[in-house]
């Protein structure tokens, strides 16, 4: 296979309160970057694993991941932008396709890996995995007046792993001049078309504490 996967986990986790890094906070006893980085190797065609850790546990990061599968870490940046970056540095010239991955959607299947991987090798240039969106969602201004409600039908909620060529990461990160928090955003930037995957309820970001108690379980179901 010629897929890498790069997966940003240089975060401090801050709205998961204190604790350290997000990326090595315990789900099930082990840190969210083990479970994500096993479900990232388990995916099939996937040659390389590239992980932008906290800058001060690189040595760490390493040591953790060794036994898991064969990563290379990378220093990560100030930004989720930078540590993709710096990510996307360490790929070689002749792998086509380029997964980024947050380590804090840690649950995300295998089988995800392989559906953005596929959409990107029959032929689109960016992929992302996506989800409905349940809530009613309203426009309000800065004094939290409603000016008007969405229409839900056409928004969708965005998931990792998205899928490039790697061409058009790699110019889309040279274009880009805001920070993003996602990818596709460069490349919609640039004008090129990104299309959708379905997404899957297990790619769930965890952000806040309470992410964390729906992940315990839906670990603690998958094992049972
Ligand atoms: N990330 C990164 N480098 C940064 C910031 C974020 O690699 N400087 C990674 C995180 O580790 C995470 C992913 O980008 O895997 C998505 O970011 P987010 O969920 O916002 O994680 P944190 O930035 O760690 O959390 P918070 O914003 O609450 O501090
Ligand atoms: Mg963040």
């Amino acid at each position: 296979g010629d897929v890498a996967v790069l997966v940003p986990a240089a975060g401090a986790g801050v709205r998961l309160g204190p604790g350290g890094p997000k990326a090595l906070r315990l789900l099930g006893g082990e840190p969210l970057l083990v479970h994500a980085v096993r479900r990232v190797a388990a995916a099939r065609g996937v040659r390389l694993i590239v992980v932008a850790a906290p800058p001060a546990d690189v040595t760490f990061v390493r040591e953790l991941l060794a036994p898991v599968a064969e990563v290379t870490v990378v220093p990560g940046g100030a930004d989720r932008q930078s540590s993709v970056s710096a990510a996307l540095s360490a790929v070689p010239a002749d792998v086509e396709v380029v997964l980024v991955h947050d380590a804090a959607r840690a649950l995300a299947p295998a089988e995800l890996v392989e559906s953005v991987a596929e959409a990107v090798r029959a032929g689109a240039g960016a992929v992302i995995p996506v989800l409905p969106v349940v809530d009613t969602i309203k426009e309000v201004d800065a004094s939290g007046t409603v000016l008007g409600t969405v229409d839900r039908s056409t928004l969708r909620a965005v998931q990792t792993p998205q899928g490039f060529r790697q061409d058009l990461l790699a110019a889309a990160h040279a274009a880009a001049v805001a920070a993003h928090t996602d990818d596709a955003g460069m490349v919609e930037k640039l004008g090129e078309r990104v299309v959708c995957v379905p997404g899957s309820d297990h790619a769930m970001k965890i952000t806040r504490p309470i992410d964390l108690v729906l992940a315990e379980y839906l670990l603690t179901r998958a094992a049972g």
